[in-house]
């Protein structure tokens, strides 16, 4: 049999076997299924639309694990919306923010009298939100209000105020429907508990069903 990677009789290398991400050990309990995903954001669309009627928001997707999130909701919402990105880095290790946020990419559009709608993937210690609603308020938008598909249970050390909020969830860390371990998984289809290679070792529970 032809080993992965080793010329074929053609001469063409055969690619090493990829692991579906869903048999993947890395990816853990499913904490929000794509159905749960796509019903919830039919109903925010609908609710946004209804309270946005005759004024259409301006979607503003924090980059990049807004951006699956953003684009479902916009097409759940009956309304001409407009649509801006920003791409925040916030200071800390790979699993938790230290709450001092730069700025990699700004606004294309000027807030002023528009009414803007923060998109943001997953609210944590609620920081990089509380950084951004204060940076955006100062830019004179008619309003401003903030819709987080997932909201960790318990973390926050600041007041939220979220107009719309997806699902609570509890305070593990998460991938999928845009978040992301190191830049993988943001594509699976549902949001799951990353295992990370120590509590894998330790012999955590695994598999994605
Ligand atoms: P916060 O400032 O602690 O609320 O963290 C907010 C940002 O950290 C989010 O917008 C995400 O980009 C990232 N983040 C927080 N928790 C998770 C997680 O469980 N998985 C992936 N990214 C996360
Ligand atoms: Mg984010």
């Amino acid at each position: 049999m032809t080993q992965p990677g080793t010329a074929t009789d053609a001469g063409r290398p055969v690619p090493p076997p990829v692991a579906p991400q869903e048999v993947d050990p890395a990816v853990g309990r499913v904490v929000v299924s794509e159905a749960e995903l796509q019903q919830r954001v039919r109903d925010l669309g609908a609710q946004i639309t209804a309270d946005y009627a005759g004024r259409p928001p301006l979607l503003v997707g924090v980059l990049k694990g807004a951006c699956f999130f953003l684009s479902d909701l916009a097409r759940a919402i009956d309304l001409p919306v407009e649509i801006d990105f920003m791409a925040v880095s916030s200071y800390g290790s790979a699993t938790h923010t230290s709450g001092v946020v730069r700025i990699l990419k700004d606004l294309d559009l000027d807030l002023t009298g528009r009414h803007v709608l923060i998109v943001e993937d997953i609210v944590d210690s609620g920081l990089t939100l509380s950084y951004l609603r204060r940076n955006l308020a100062a830019r004179q938008p008619a309003s401003l209000q903030v819709v987080a598909l997932l909201v960790k249970d318990g973390l926050q050390s600041v007041d939220l105020d979220l107009a719309y909020e997806g699902f609570r969830i509890p305070p593990d860390f998460v991938i999928g429907y845009g978040l992301d371990a190191a830049e993988r998984y943001r594509n699976l289809p549902f949001v799951a508990v990353y295992q990370e290679p120590a509590q894998r070792e330790a012999g955590a529970t695994l598999g994605s069903s």
